[in-house]
């Protein structure tokens, strides 16, 4: 370990303020997804991994990625930054300590240890932060570490790991973790011999990961399936990749045409990635064309009601859960809602609620009465997707709604309101 904690000097990254909405604009017209936040977040973290440059396209120029880059930053990653593109110079890393404040602010910071380990066979961390959804534990994650020869000690709430060699080893994940599975793979990528992780998580992103790790050189088969193996390989290469399309961010700008009533093309995503996404849609009316890379969506002049259960890839995401209450507050019809994958993801809805929303929530689910119309209201953000959620619902009310706390809906959607506003929504963003 090098350092004291604490002594970091550390740039915030961090905007408060507001968004004022003005509802009741039918959204119409064509607009692109950005590239992926969850594919990004591991991708930039794996940089790391090779001894040398690597050059991404297309990656969200939001909170999170820009805390991502601050960390590699910290830990001696020379990372430049022009309009989607990021270099990273990876030569100089000499530190494997991830500062606590970082660490807090974000979730994905977890997935540094897998690319530490993996390149120096040495990691110290603690816990990390991240939206309040539930108790998102790591024990998965060091489980994996530890099939694969990884000494893991505890102290003062720091967890160090440590080996002399990593040994591609058998893993089976509990349960399909989307950050255990990347940080697996991550260790093992330069590991001697072969991994095998079984009931791993099938996302999207866990296949772009595959996709990058072998363009820089790694050996891996079977991403987007329940069993991944990776070849253990020597030494990676200099690459340039570029990330996914952003099936959240798409499946939110197409939930925010539906609940208006309106219309739109949306450019630059994967139509399959979406397909849960998409059959939900449909179920409640509304028509929609697929192409190679765009989806047209029209909305029926009134949704109908859907029940949905969250479930890992390729069921319907949790992270499309908020999104979809929304939409559906004022559905015709009662509906149904089940989360699967994490405990406390509904502390939005009491916001929902000052907005005239008829939702009970009962443990993980949510029993939502289709109203007419929704009221505007001071609201304030919980959560990433939770605060998404507010702005869709306020697209939707009568008058001005103001929308507090906008830091957590900037650390995930990237122009989200410029989005919006290009299909004729009114949103002015103000910032303290
Ligand atoms: C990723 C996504 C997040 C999405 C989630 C589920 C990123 C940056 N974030 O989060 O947007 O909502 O997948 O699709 O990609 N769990 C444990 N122990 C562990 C790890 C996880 O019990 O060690 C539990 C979690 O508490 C949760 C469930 O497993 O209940 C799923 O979590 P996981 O798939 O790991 O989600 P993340 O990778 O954190």
């Amino acid at each position: 370990m090098q350092g004291k904690h604490n002594i970091y000097n550390i740039r915030r990254v961090r905007i408060c303020g507001s968004y004022i909405i003005t509802g009741g604009k039918k959204l119409e017209g064509e607009i692109s997804a950005s590239g992926s936040k969850n594919a990004s977040l591991p991708i930039l973290a794996a940089s790391i991994l090779n001894n040398g440059i690597t050059k991404l396209y297309n990656v969200p120029n939001i909170h999170d990625t820009k805390v991502m880059i601050e960390i590699l930053r910290n830990l001696g990653c020379k990372v430049k930054r022009v309009r989607d593109k990021i270099v990273i110079d990876s030569r100089e890393v000499k530190k494997y300590e991830i500062p606590e404040e970082l660490m807090r602010k974000m979730r994905s910071s977890v997935i540094l240890a897998g690319a530490l380990i993996g390149r120096f066979k040495n990691a110290t961390f603690c816990c990390p932060g991240g939206c309040d959804i539930g108790a998102r534990p790591i024990d998965l994650h060091l489980k994996a570490f530890e099939n694969l020869g990884i000494n893991i000690t505890k102290n003062t709430g720091y967890i160090h790991c440590t080996c002399d060699t990593i040994v591609g080893e058998k893993i089976h994940l509990d349960f399909p973790s989307v950050g255990a599975t990347q940080n697996a793979m991550l260790v093992a990528v330069l590991a001697k011999g072969t991994t095998i992780i079984s009931n791993a998580a099938m996302e999207p992103e866990i296949v772009d990961l595959q996709n990058f790790l072998n363009k820089m050189g790694a050996k891996i088969t079977g991403a987007g399936t329940k069993e991944i193996t990776i070849k253990g390989v020597e030494k990676l290469n200099n690459t340039g990749y570029k990330v996914m399309p952003d099936r959240i961010e798409a499946g939110t700008l197409l939930c925010a045409v539906a609940t208006t009533g309106g219309k739109v093309r949306l450019n630059k995503v994967v139509p399959e990635h979406l397909t849960p996404v998409l059959e939900k849609l449909k179920e409640c009316g509304c028509e929609i064309e697929e192409e190679k890379d765009a989806v047209i969506l029209q909305a029926p002049k009134k949704l109908k009601a859907v029940d949905i259960k969250t479930m890992p890839y390729p069921g319907f995401p949790t992270d499309m859960q908020a999104i979809f209450v929304s939409l559906l507050c004022t559905a015709k019809g009662t509906s149904i809602i089940t989360e699967n994958i994490f405990e406390n993801r509904y502390k939005y809805t009491n916001e929902l609620k000052r907005m005239g929303a008829k939702i009970m929530v009962e443990g993980r689910t949510a029993i939502i009465k289709g109203t007419r119309k929704l009221n505007k209201a001071v609201v304030e953000a919980t959560d990433l997707r939770g605060g998404a959620a507010l702005i869709l619902a306020a697209l939707n009310a009568s008058g001005k709604t103001e929308v507090n706390n906008i830091e957590y809906i900037l650390r995930g959607y990237e122009n989200l309101d410029q989005k919006l506003n290009a299909l004729g929504a009114k949103i002015t963003k103000e910032v303290r």
